[in-house]
């Protein structure tokens, strides 16, 4: 179909993984599967404006605009994305494109924005693909959406579907794929599909290594091999661990793949801490809290020094109550953000 100008809104989630994904191979594919948790309240809203140009062009044309101001050092970024995915959109130089883009979030909480960032764009851009070939199917919407996604940052790839989401192949996980992220194919207990995250702001700060640079500290890392070996055997133990909703065993793997992430990047050369003294006091009460009111909560981290707490929803009021009092001091500015496992992208 022709279509000369439009514009579509998407708004997208960001994700907090469980098994983590470190390391990667050429061409955004994941060195391991990783599973994640679709988010509900920190969200990306982007809306894609396009028209088609007079004569087509052989360059991408494109202003970038976050929260209502052009942001010109974005548009390195959303340059190298499009290069990347014009193999699989050959259409987008025919386009001249605005790209308005705002967060749910504070943007300079430390939380990254790139998945749920690049999903949206991902998504807009996909949503012109169907206005131009109408007979796609959504099954292939979703999947190119987030192989797009992938393309413009790993974790972004887990951002279009909804509550536990596998990128990366795996033999026991039907459908998995190192090209695209799926939906966690099997039973899911209740519990699982209303688990709470509050994220602890313990530093805003710019991030010390870039997920790029962090990647990449995996190659040649000397306990890489066994690494990604461990994250295949501990996506497969979520399995009968999400299904009996076994939230003892969820934490210790959940617990340990977050440890394990840091000391990656302590054990890598060059080497780095990316938890700040906040961080440990914050784990060690979660730890002591945990032990004394036998109340199943967790936490989960980033390449990051920010602290996800997870709790099944029936605790929250007890957990808050616990974060309020005693983990709230550890917190840049007091701040933290309510979560919840959510739906995944929708259209605006
Ligand atoms: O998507 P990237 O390249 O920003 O990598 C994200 C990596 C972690 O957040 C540390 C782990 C994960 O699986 O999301």
């Amino acid at each position: 179909k022709n279509v000369e100008l439009g514009e579509v809104t998407w708004q997208s989630p960001s994700n907090i993984a469980l098994v983590k994904y470190w390391g990667k191979k050429e061409n955004q594919i994941p060195a391991n599967p990783s599973i994640s948790f679709t988010l509900d309240n920190c969200r990306s809203t982007t809306k894609l404006r396009f028209s088609k140009k007079i004569k087509g062009g052989d360059n991408f044309e494109f202003d970038f605009y976050f929260e209502g101001k052009p942001k010109e050092d974005f548009k390195p970024k959303i340059k190298k994305f499009f290069q990347r995915i014009e193999k699989y959109c050959p259409y987008l130089k025919n386009y001249s494109f605005e790209i308005h883009s705002e967060n749910s979030f504070p943007h300079s909480s430390g939380i990254a924005s790139s998945a749920s960032g690049m999903s949206a764009i991902a998504l807009c851009i996909m949503d012109l693909e169907k206005q131009l070939f109408p007979e796609i199917s959504e099954e292939y919407f979703s999947k190119k959406a987030s192989f797009l996604a992938r393309l413009g940052s790993g974790s972004a790839s887990r951002s279009i579907d909804g509550r536990l989401v596998v990128w990366g192949e795996n033999d026991s996980i039907e459908g998995s794929s190192d090209e695209y992220a799926v939906e966690f194919p099997y039973e899911v207990h209740e519990t699982f599909k209303t688990y709470k995250d509050t994220i602890l702001l313990v530093d805003k700060g710019e991030k010390q290594v870039s997920s790029t640079v962090g990647h990449g500290l995996m190659h040649g890392h000397p306990f890489a091999e066994n690494r990604f070996a461990q994250a295949h055997e501990n996506l497969e133990s979520m399995i009968p661990i999400l299904k009996s909703g076994d939230t003892s065993a969820f934490i210790r793997l959940v617990e340990s793949e977050a440890l394990t992430l840091h000391t990656m990047m302590m054990s890598s050369n060059p080497y780095f801490i990316l938890m700040k003294p906040n961080t440990l006091e914050i784990i060690n009460k979660i730890w002591a809290f945990r032990e004394k009111n036998d109340i199943p909560v967790c936490f989960t981290l980033d390449a990051g020094a920010n602290v996800h707490v997870l709790y099944p929803e029936s605790q929250e009021s007890k957990v808050l109550e616990f974060i309020n009092n005693e983990l709230v001091v550890y917190c840049q500015n007091g701040q933290y953000i309510c979560d919840q496992v959510g739906g995944g992208a929708k259209k605006l």
